[in-house]
Order: structure tokens, then C-alpha cells, then sequence
């Protein structure tokens, strides 16, 4: 198979870029400043692949790894603007303030840029989050007044603004547990199930649905079904829309996804994997009612199934015991705790340990992850790109993928498919490790 290919059609990032967030919390707030601190020349964007990453080109031999964003075109960090809508009314910097994540003296540099944030009124319905207490909410009739009262908010910011294009990434709280049904099959069932308030449309739902109408990707940073459905897909298929998800791939699960894989790379058996937390933030609190925490569970107890696959290895993982737990400890704030303990085996049957603990802060983690997304789906748009968008995978404990295939959570065939991906749309050759050319070439010299 040719590996080579042509480049595709990119247009260039030019004008102001608005990122929407639905929910302006830990994670929002931490990105919105650290994005200011940058600009400022104050910092460096750590931890994101997109702007200090670099991408091999060609073979080895030919020393070409420019970095990802001077390789392909993204949007520059100074044309980024930023709108929000919150429960919560205040501003962004109310907001980072009742965060608590960054210092004080970090929250007050970036006090006049948070401050020009006002948090729009949000969709919310209390029976989707429920430990959380709405202070200024929107009201209409039907979920579709809803949808078109963001959508106006979205068009009028852009107007303001003075943007061409927009991202969408939600960062709401987590949303109860559901299923897919009837409603989320099919663009026309769903929008008949917001005209008549079908209870099992969330709001996470209508902010997608609002961002699709207006030609805006959209990506899911919870783990909620939001766009994970079919009705969604088909309507960004329709829009000619890229979309994302699901749930930020930031600590315990980004560590799993690198564990489990080596365990399989090296046919060591599992017996069971103990993963526990404490976490003191308002996710945390969302996170301690059962049916935002099933969302959750379902969420981070996937990847290890899929990794693992029991089914082609029975002797090595048919019958492991995986247990996730987060615990609400206020105490600790952001600055989640995680202890992982993996029990083994290897030659022999023999029984071994691993222990893993880590001491990460939630929203410093998601930050970056936040902006490259919104620097990769802007990209995703510009190239014309619609639907899932599998390369991203990388980014969520959950990824979104064709409804024939499984998902891939290895993070490094993850970060291969991304890079690749990248590759694939510059028209440069895929990268597939096999390197006979270099052992080829000295054959023949010794001849
Ligand atoms: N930080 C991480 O490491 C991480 C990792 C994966 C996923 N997530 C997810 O990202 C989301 C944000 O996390 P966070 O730590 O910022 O939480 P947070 O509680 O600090 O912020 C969430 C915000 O969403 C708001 N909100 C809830 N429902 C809303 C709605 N319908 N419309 C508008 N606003 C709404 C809340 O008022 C709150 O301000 C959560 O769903 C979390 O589970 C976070």
C-alpha cells in the first residue's frame, strides 16, 4: 500500500477564532488564564502537543522534526477569543476565583482579561446535575426555544467578537447516566424530541445541537453521550461539522492506557486493577452522586476491556476484576489524588504487584488538553473534515469512533494516529516503523 499522498485542501487560519464553553469551572477558567499568561509571555504552553510537540517528516536519516504548529496551519494563540455560559452568572474571573485552582497572584495578573468574560445564562435542567444550585438559568417554552436562544448568543458573540469561526468544547459538569434511545437515533426524532421536550434530551445536547446549526465543531469534554450518538453525527455529516469527544483524558485513565498496553506488549497476565481517588473540587462533589458517577465509571472503566481483549487473550485477561472509586474529599480541592494498585502474574502464574500513585491537579491537566483541541477541530473545520474525528482520540478516556469498530485507547497508537493524521493532510509520507530502507542501502554498498 502507497503511503505517500496529496496534500489536502486547508484554508488558512486567518482572523479572530471564539471558543464557547459551556460551563466555566476548574478546568474552563484554568484555560481561559493560562491562555492570557502565555500571550503575555508569562509562561509556557505545557503539556500541549499542539504548540510545543514536534512531528518527524521523512526517514531518520533526514533530520526534518519541525514543530506540529509551525507544520500545520493552526490559529494563533493571540487571535483566540473566549465566551462562556454558566449557572453560575459573574464574570470568568468570579469564576477562576471560586475555582481555587491557580494563585492568587496567577488569577490577579489575568483579572482585567477574565473580567471582560460575562458567563451567558445557561440551558441547565437540575435533573441532570443534581448537587448543583442554578442561580441564572434560561427559560423558554420548549427545548428548541432553548437551542435557538444559544444559538443567537453564539451569533451575536461572533458579531462582537469580530470572528469567522468558532469551537465549541463543553465543559459543564457531568451529566446523569443515560442511554441511547428512540430520540437520539435519527436528526428529525431528535429535533421533534426538542420541540416536545422529550425529558431524555440533556442539556448538554442543545449546546451541541446549537453549535452544529451554526457550522461550529463541537467536542465533549465530559463524559456524557452529548454527540456520541447517532442523531448528532448525522447532523454534523449534514453541517459538514467536526466532532469530538469523549471526556478528558487527563490522569488516572491516561496513565492505565499506558500501563495496560505494556502488560499486553510483554503477555503479562491481570488479575485485577484497584483505581481510587480523592478529589475535593465542585467535580469531585458532582462526581459523589451516584448517577453523575456512573456516567463516569462507565466512562473510565472502558478502556482496559478494549485494551486488553480478552477474548484473543483468555488465558491472560478473561477473568480480571476492575474496580474504579472517586471519593469527594473536600480537603484536597483540585489537586485529586490517585492510587492505582494493579495485581499481576507472570512466568509460571506467578503473582506481582504494581502501585501506583499519583498526586495530579485535575484542571492543570485538562488545560492543555482543552486548547489543542480547540486548535485541532478549528483545523479539522478548515480542512473540510466532518463527523467523528478518530485522529483525536488521543485526547478522551472514551473516543468516539465509526459504529463497525472498536475504540483505541492505547495512547501511543493514539499519538501515531494523530501525528499520521497530520501527515496524511499535509501530503507527506505516513510513518510506519518498519525502517528496512536503512538496512537495505548498506546491503547494497557492500556488494
Ligand atoms: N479536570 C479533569 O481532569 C477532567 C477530566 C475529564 C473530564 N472532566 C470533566 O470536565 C468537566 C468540567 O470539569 P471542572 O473540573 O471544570 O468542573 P467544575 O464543576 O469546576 O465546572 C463545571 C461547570 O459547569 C457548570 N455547569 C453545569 N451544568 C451546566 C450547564 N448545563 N450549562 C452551563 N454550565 C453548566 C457548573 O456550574 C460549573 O461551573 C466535568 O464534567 C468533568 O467531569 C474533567
Amino acid at each position: 500500500m502507497s503511503t505517500s499522498n496529496s496534500k489536502k485542501k486547508i484554508v488558512k487560519p486567518a482572523g479572530r477564532l471564539t471558543v464557547f464553553l459551556p460551563g466555566v469551572g476548574a478546568v474552563a477558567t484554568t484555560f481561559m488564564a493560562g491562555v492570557e499568561l502565555i500571550r503575555k509571555g508569562l509562561n509556557q504552553p505545557i503539556g500541549s502537543l499542539a504548540q510545543m510537540g514536534t512531528i518527524r517528516l521523512g526517514k531518520r536519516t533526514e533530520g526534518r522534526s519541525p514543530l506540529i504548529k509551525d507544520f500545520v496551519s493552526l490559529a494563533g494563540l493571540k487571535d483566540l477569543k473566549f465566551a462562556g455560559w454558566d449557572i453560575s452568572g459573574g464574570t470568568a474571573f468570579d469564576a477562576a476565583k471560586k475555582a481555587g485552582v491557580l494563585t492568587e497572584e496567577d488569577v490577579g495578573r489575568t483579572k482585567d482579561f477574565l473580567q471582560k468574560i460575562d458567563l451567558m445564562p445557561a440551558v441547565f435542567e437540575k435533573n441532570y446535575v443534581k448537587r448543583l444550585h442554578p442561580k441564572i438559568v434560561k427559560e423558554a417554552k420548549s427545548k428548541m426555544d432553548l437551542a435557538e436562544m444559544l444559538r443567537e448568543d453564539i451569533r451575536k458573540t461572533m458579531r462582537r467578537h469580530g470572528s469567522t469561526r468558532g469551537v465549541m468544547v463543553w465543559c459543564g459538569s457531568t451529566e446523569i447516566f443515560i442511554e441511547e434511545g428512540k430520540v437520539h437515533q435519527t436528526i428529525s426524532a431528535f429535533e421533534k424530541g426538542l420541540a416536545k421536550n422529550d425529558p431524555e434530551i440533556a442539556p448538554s445536547m442543545i449546546y451541541a445541537y446549537a453549535a452544529l446549526k451554526e457550522g461550529i465543531p463541537f467536542a465533549n469534554g465530559a463524559p456524557n453521550l452529548t454527540v456520541d450518538m447517532p442523531a448528532m453525527v448525522e447532523l454534523a455529516k449534514i453541517q459538514n461539522v467536526p466532532i469530538a469527544g469523549k471526556d478528558f483524558k487527563t490522569g488516572q485513565t491516561l496513565l492505565k492506557t499506558v500501563l495496560a498496553p505494556m502488560l499486553k506488549a510483554r503477555a503479562l497476565g491481570l488479575n485485577g486493577w484497584f483505581s481510587t481517588n480523592i478529589l475535593g473540587n465542585q467535580d469531585g462533589e458532582v462526581l459523589d452522586e451516584p448517577g453523575s458517577f456512573k456516567t463516569k465509571e462507565v466512562s473510565k472503566l472502558s478502556a482496559l476491556e478494549y485494551i486488553l481483549q480478552p477474548r484473543l487473550y483468555p488465558q491472560l485477561y478473561s477473568d480480571f476484576y476492575h474496580k474504579v472509586r472517586i471519593n469527594f474529599y473536600p480537603p484536597r480541592g483540585d489537586n485529586k489524588e490517585s492510587w492505582d494498585n494493579i495485581d499481576i502474574f507472570g512466568w509460571l502464574g506467578y503473582p506481582m504487584q504494581i502501585k501506583v500513585n499519583f498526586l495530579c491537579r485535575d484542571s492543570i491537566l485538562a488545560a492543555p488538553i482543552l486548547l489543542d483541541l480547540v486548535l485541532f477541530m478549528d483545523l479539522a473545520q478548515r480542512a473540510e473534515l466532518s463527523g467523528i474525528q478518530e485522529w483525536l482520540s488521543f485526547y478522551f478516556k472514551s473516543p468516539m469512533c465509526a459504529p463497525e469498530i472498536y475504540p483505541e485507547h492505547d495512547l501511543f497508537i493514539q499519538l501515531t494516529k494523530l501525528k499520521n493524521f497530520l501527515r496524511y493532510l499535509m501530503g507527506e509520507e505516513l510513518i510506519t516503523h518498519l525502517g528496512v530502507e536503512y538496512y537495505e542501502e548498506s546491503r547494497g554498498r557492500k556488494k
